[in-house]
C-alpha cells in the first residue's frame, strides 16, 4: 500500500532530508508522496522499500528525487539581503525614473514565482518603500511559472502560520495577512490585488515587455548554458533601458549572455540592463 503509513516511505524521507538540508516537516506528505510515486512510476518500481534500495545504492537516483523535490522550494523574503537592497536602493532609482519620464506606472515580473511568495514579497516591498498610497503609482506584478498547480496555491495566497510567522516580520503579518483559521494565514487584498498570476514556459520563445525589474530566481541553476544563455537574451528585450534584472544568490550570468547586464550589487545578485549593447536577441523569435 503506497502510504505515508508505510515504514518504507518513512525511510525515504528520512534519506531525502539528510541530503536536502531542511528539516522533514517542511513538506506535506501529500507533496512529498507525488514526487516519490512518479520517480517510481518511471523506473517501474511498485514498493517503497525497494525504491529506498535503490536511492541507497544510487546517488544518480538521489539526485533525481532531489531534483523533483527541490523545484518548488520557495519562501517569503527569501535570501533578506535581496529586499533590503530592492527596498533601499532599486526602488528608489525606479521612482526617480519614472518622475524624470512623468510615468505613473512601476511594472514587476516574478518570472518563476511557484506557489506566490516572492510576487508577494514583491507587493509588501513596494507598501513598505511607496507607503500605503504607493505614492500615486500604478503597480503591476506579473507572476508566471510552469507548474500550474503551484500556480494554483499562489492564487489561493493561502499558506501555513507557522511558515509564514517564520519568514515574515511580525509587524509584516499584521499588516499584510489574514488569519483564515487556526493555522494559515491569507495574503490580503491589498497585496493579492498587486499581483496578476499566469502560465508561463520560460523556454518559449515570446516574451512579455516592459518591465522595470524582472525576478529570475532559482530556476536557470536548473538550465543548462544555451538555455540559460536564450533566456538572458529575452530577458533583455523583457526590460525597459533602465530595468534591473534579479537573480538567486547562488546564480551568476555566464558567457555570451554576460555583456547583455551590468553587475549592479553582487551580493545581491542584482543587474542591470546594458542598454548600448547593440544586435541583441537578433536571432530569437518574440520580436
Ligand atoms: C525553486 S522555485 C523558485 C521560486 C522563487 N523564484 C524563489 O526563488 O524562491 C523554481 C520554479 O521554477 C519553475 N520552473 C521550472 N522550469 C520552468 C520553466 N521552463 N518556465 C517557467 N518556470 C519554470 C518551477 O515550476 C518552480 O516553481
Amino acid at each position: 500500500m503506497l502510504t505515508y503509513r508505510d515504514p518504507g516511505y518513512q525511510k525515504i524521507k528520512e534519506e531525502l532530508f539528510r541530503h536536502l538540508e531542511v528539516s522533514g516537516d517542511a513538506y506535506k506528505d501529500t507533496y512529498l508522496l507525488r514526487r516519490i510515486r512518479a520517480r517510481m512510476r518511471k523506473l517501474g518500481v511498485n514498493s517503497f522499500i525497494e525504491y529506498y534500495r535503490i536511492l541507497k545504492g544510487n546517488r544518480k537516483e538521489l539526485e533525481e528525487l532531489l531534483f523533483t523535490i527541490a523545484i518548488n522550494v520557495t519562501e517569503f523574503f527569501r535570501d533578506p539581503i535581496v529586499w533590503k537592497t530592492f527596498q533601499r536602493r532599486v526602488i528608489p532609482e525606479i521612482v526617480g525614473v519614472k518622475r524624470r519620464k512623468y510615468s505613473r506606472l512601476i511594472r514587476i515580473w516574478s518570472a518563476a514565482c511557484s506557489t506566490g511568495q516572492e510576487p508577494y514579497s514583491i507587493a509588501m516591498t513596494l507598501y513598505e518603500a511607496l507607503g500605503e498610497n504607493l505614492s500615486g503609482f500604478r503597480v503591476q506584478i506579473l507572476a508566471s511559472d510552469i507548474d500550474r498547480e503551484a500556480l494554483s496555491i499562489a492564487m489561493k495566497g493561502e499558506y501555513p502560520a507557522d511558515a509564514v510567522e517564520k519568514q515574515v516580520p511580525r509587524y509584516m503579518i499584521a499588516k499584510y495577512f489574514v488569519k483564515v483559521s487556526e493555522d494559515r494565514y491569507r495574503v490580503s487584498p491589498k497585496v493579492r490585488k498587486l499581483v496578476r498570476f499566469q502560465y508561463f514556459n520560460l523556454l518559449s520563445p515570446r516574451y512579455p515587455r516592459g518591465f522595470d525589474v524582472i525576478f529570475i530566481r532559482n530556476v536557470l541553476i536548473y538550465m543548462k548554458r544555451d538555455a540559460q544563455t536564450e533566456i538572458f537574451k529575452r530577458l533583455y528585450d523583457s526590460l525597459e533601458d533602465h530595468g534591473f534584472l534579479v537573480l538567486g544568490k547562488t546564480e551568476t550570468i555566464l558567457g555570451e549572455a554576460a555583456k547583455l547586464f551590468k553587475l549592479y550589487d553582487l551580493v545581491a545578485r542584482i543587474y542591470r540592463k546594458n542598454p548600448g549593447v547593440m544586435g541583441r536577441g537578433k536571432n530569437i523569435g518574440g520580436g
